[in-house]
Order: structure tokens, then C-alpha cells, then sequence
């Protein structure tokens, strides 16, 4: 039975994966044994830090015991029943959720991914305008099922996608002018990733949410923000759809993955009434849609992150990372907000991100070459912060030299 303790050595653990395994993922040296806040340990027993978060999905820190707890207990009740059956659980992490969204976002549709999230706020957008056109941004990803990935304005995603989804249209991230002449009546959606993470962690202006909001309301175009990264707190805002990063402007609808459930998997759309007024009996569903399991995750997740006052943290760890890295003599910027950062280098971040993971310190690069990423837990603390500082002045120093 393989429940305990891992007992075998990392070349061991490669090869088992690799042998069985398509090699579609590259991977770090290490194989993760176990985690606690930032922190998780290998097989070989060394502590590494952990400022990638799991991929931006460990919020609340690996293995937060009240999540921990809150999964333990509901699988001891029942793992699962789909939405042919009520659930106490299920309703109250829908109430849960619409009351820390935007107030205009008032129902919850559960899913089990962000590709997923974003494929049926597209459809729900189609339903809901009677048109097809969806306008997304270069630089955007959205996810790898068939609407996400034709949406996926970015490297190679749509390439391996094809053949694409017909009448997806892109468009520059923080151009209005851009977007106004791709939108018309015949435009359904617009979706974005209000920060676009993988691209380097790119910004736009305030004022261009504002200006999306109105071509939307003008047009009658359902406007959607990809949150799956942004979303539940990781910005140092529960969302940031209706937050002053959006000039307090809120969406049709939010689309949700990743910290939502601290691991287990799920997703999630939130939409407005003009939205969830068109959905229907039977227009949108999936199995494993809002299980009990999940829907624990969900709520402890919430309830961790408000007691621990993780949000409050969030803008902290960005104040520290800000005042401490951005003088140092290799890098240019700090881009990103909260617990969604990337630092800009003089020189690529790959190497960067090489050398502080022999210093056992995990982070991530993105599809700028330049940007080193960091989607630490939002239960980081400043020590945290201060043991990359400490690397990051070593290999700057190494650098400058
Ligand atoms: C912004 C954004 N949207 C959607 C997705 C797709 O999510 P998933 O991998 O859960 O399908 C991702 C994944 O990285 C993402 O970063």
C-alpha cells in the first residue's frame, strides 16, 4: 500500500514517473514528500521554500490544518453525491462565495478546473447574447480544452490547440482603440486575465477596466475576468474584479481555479443576473461539479484565509518584496500585485530561477524571458521573503561583478 511515509530515493521516484508517465510536463529535480506553510519537503528530507505555491494554487499554504481538518471530516461523511442530490455543504459554500464576490456577482456555478471555469462562462456569454464572437488578448491564457485554448492568445498554446475554435479574435491588453475595433454586435465576450500572469505578470491601467466596461455595456457584450490566478485573495483583494485595481468595476462574470480549493481540485464561474438569468435546466453541467469533498475544501479555504488575515498579508509580502529586491543591481522592475509578482531582470530569469533552486528556494518563470514569477502561499511571512532576498543579493552581486 503506498500511504505512508514515501520510501524511495528521488532517481528511483524519476524513473517510476517517466516510465509511466507521458513526459509532457518538465520538471524540477525534486520529488515533494510533504508541505507545510511555504515550505515542503523532498524525498531526500531537505526543506525547500516554496514561493511558487504549487503553481499558484496552495493559497492558504501546504497542508493548512484547517482545511486539512475540514477535508478529513467531511470525507468521513460522504465524499461525494453529484447535483442530482442537495447538499448543506454545497449551498453554503455558494452563499459563502457570492458574499465575498462583487455584489452585481450573485450566483455560483461549480466546475472542476480554470479551463473549464473559463469553457462555460464563454458558452453561458453565447447563451445570454445569442451571438458567437469572443474577443480575448495577446499575452492572455486562458487554459488547453477548446474555447480556453482558442482564446489563448500566447506562444504556442494555440498551435497545439488546432484546429481552433472559429470566431475567437484578439486583441492588445490595455489598448482600448485595439479592442473597440474587434468588438461589434456579433461580439459575445470579452475575456481576460485582469493581470496576465504567464506573460510576465503584465499590468494594465485602471482606466483601461473602466473603458472595457462601458464598450461592454454599449455594446450589450458580456465582459468576463479570468480569475483563476487573480482570484480568492492572491492579489491583496478577494478578487479583483470590483476592487480599485479595477477601478471598482465589476465584471459579468468571474471565472475561478487554482487557490480556490488549496489542492483539491476544483473551479468555479460567478455570474451577474443579466448572465445567470439566460442559464437554463441542463445548459451547463459536469459530475464531479460542486462534490462534497471539493465543496469542503472550498469553505475551509475561505474561512482560513479570513482567519488568518491572509489578505492583509498578501499586500504586505508585496510591500516587503518591493522595498527589499527593487535596488538591487540586476533588476528593473517589480511587476504584480499581492501574492502575484514577477521580477523583472536585466538577465533571464531562468538562470535565475536555476540558482535559486539550488539554494532550495522554488519560484517560476513565465513566457517573458526576463521575469522571474512568484505566486507564493498568502500565509508567506516576511522571513520567507527575506531568505530570497538574502539569495537574490547573492547571485545579483554574482551578476554585477
Ligand atoms: C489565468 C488562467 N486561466 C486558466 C487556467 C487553466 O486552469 P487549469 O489548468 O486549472 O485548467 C490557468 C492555468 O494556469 C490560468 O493561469
Amino acid at each position: 500500500m503506498f500511504l505512508g511515509r514515501i520510501e524511495m530515493k528521488f532517481n528511483e521516484i524519476q524513473e517510476l514517473e517517466d516510465g509511466y508517465q507521458v513526459t509532457t510536463y518538465k520538471k524540477m529535480g525534486i520529488a515533494v514528500e510533504r508541505g507545510s506553510g511555504a515550505s515542503v519537503w523532498t524525498s531526500e528530507g531537505d526543506r525547500y521554500l516554496d514561493l511558487y505555491g504549487g503553481h499558484a494554487v496552495c493559497a492558504t499554504g501546504h497542508s493548512h490544518p484547517h482545511v486539512v481538518k475540514a477535508i478529513q471530516e467531511q470525507a468521513a461523511k460522504v465524499l461525494f453525491y453529484s447535483n442530482l442530490v442537495y447538499s448543506e455543504t454545497r449551498g453554503r459554500v455558494a452563499e459563502k462565495l457570492v458574499s465575498i464576490a462583487p455584489p452585481s456577482l450573485t450566483k455560483a456555478f461549480f466546475c472542476n478546473s480554470g479551463t473549464e471555469a473559463n469553457e462555460n462562462a464563454m458558452r453561458a456569454a453565447r447563451m445570454a447574447t445569442g451571438r458567437e464572437k469572443i474577443i480575448s488578448f495577446s499575452g492572455g491564457f486562458h487554459g488547453r480544452t477548446a474555447d480556453s485554448i482558442s482564446a489563448t492568445f500566447l506562444g504556442k498554446y494555440r498551435e497545439i490547440g488546432k484546429p481552433n475554435v472559429p470566431f475567437h479574435v484578439e486583441a492588445e491588453f490595455g489598448n482600448i482603440d485595439s479592442v473597440k475595433s474587434a468588438a461589434d454586435d456579433a461580439t459575445a465576450a470579452i475575456i481576460l486575465e485582469p493581470i496576465q500572469s504567464m506573460a510576465g505578470v503584465r499590468e494594465a491601467a485602471p482606466e483601461f477596466f473602466v473603458q472595457l466596461r462601458d464598450l461592454c455595456d454599449e455594446l450589450g457584450i458580456v465582459l468576463v475576468f479570468d480569475e483563476v490566478q487573480t482570484g480568492i485573495g492572491r492579489t491583496g483583494h478577494w478578487f479583483f474584479a470590483g476592487s480599485d485595481l479595477a477601478a471598482g468595476i465589476e465584471p459579468d462574470i468571474v471565472t475561478l481555479a487554482k487557490s480556490l480549493g488549496s489542492g483539491v481540485p476544483v473551479g468555479a464561474c460567478i455570474f451577474n443576473e443579466r448572465v445567470s438569468s439566460h442559464i437554463k435546466e441542463n445548459d451547463l453541467g459536469t459530475t464531479f461539479g460542486g462534490g462534497m469533498l471539493a465543496m469542503a475544501a472550498v469553505l475551509a479555504t475561505i474561512e482560513a484565509i479570513e482567519q488568518d488575515g491572509m489578505i492583509e498579508n498578501a499586500r504586505l509580502i508585496e510591500e516587503v518584496l518591493r522595498e527589499q529586491t527593487l535596488d538591487l543591481p540586476n533588476v528593473v522592475a517589480i511587476h504584480g500585485k499581492g501574492c502575484l509578482l514577477g521580477i523583472e531582470f536585466t538577465t533571464p530569469a531562468a538562470n535565475i530561477h536555476g540558482m535559486l533552486l539550488e539554494r532550495k528556494i522554488i519560484t517560476g518563470t513565465s513566457s517573458d524571458p526576463n521575469v522571474l514569477r512568484l505566486l507564493p502561499p498568502l500565509c508567506t511571512s516576511q522571513a520567507q521573503i527575506g531568505e530570497l532576498v538574502t539569495c537574490l543579493v547573492q547571485t545579483s552581486a554574482g551578476a554585477a561583478s
